[in-house]
């Protein structure tokens, strides 16, 4: 769906969009996650602000993630949106289970119907306004990325979201690849 391209910005970084989403060398890069982390604190509905592409969102706006309490230390999943020439709402549903301890924001996300997980590492959150959320998939010579900010407000004030795309630079991440997310009539 995108082509593969070479960023100039990015001198070291040879960038490239396989399999719609967004590529870099090596490994995945560390970056620490929210460590006191209060899963109860994170529940409910948050609205998809910006992210980096990816095809299982191709084509939808009005992009919400709903997170509930499975018991068991799992949260439930549960993703809309609205297809952007039907406006018909599809959703589909998963777990979140936590990699180590549950004060520590790493998960693995898994729907049905899709065999493998993943990575979902809450970065930032204050649970009342924003989120930003990683998640990296370690390939041979390369690594996938996906980054989000959610937000509890469907059209948070642009001072919010100012201020959450400086924390996710001064942490060394690019905002080159930021899509905003259609939240109009929804
Ligand atoms: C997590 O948040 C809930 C809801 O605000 C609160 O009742 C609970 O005490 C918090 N847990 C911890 C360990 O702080």
């Amino acid at each position: 769906m995108y082509g593969c391209m070479q960023s100039v910005l990015l001198l070291v970084l040879a960038v490239c969009v396989v399999r719609s989403q967004i590529v870099f060398p090596l490994n995945c890069p560390n970056q620490a996650v929210v460590q006191n982390f209060n899963s109860t604190e994170y529940l409910g509905l948050w609205y998809e602000n910006q992210k980096y592409p990816v095809i299982f969102e191709a084509g939808g706006k009005c992009i919400t993630a709903t997170y509930s309490d499975n018991g068991n230390n799992k949260i439930g999943v549960l993703n809309s949106q609205r297809n952007i020439l039907t406006n018909k709402e599809t959703t589909i549903t998963g777990e979140a289970t936590f990699t180590g301890s549950t004060t520590e924001a790493s998960l693995t996300v898994t729907f049905k119907g899709i065999p493998f997980g993943g990575s979902y590492k809450v970065l930032d959150t204050d649970y009342t306004s924003f989120a930003i959320v990683w998640s990296c998939q370690d390939l041979v010579l390369f690594n996938t990325q996906i980054l989000w900010i959610l937000t509890r407000e469907r059209n948070p004030p642009s001072t919010l979201i100012d201020s959450v795309r400086q924390t996710i630079e001064s942490r060394g991440i690019t905002l080159l690849f930021m899509k905003p997310t259609d939240q109009t009539n929804c």
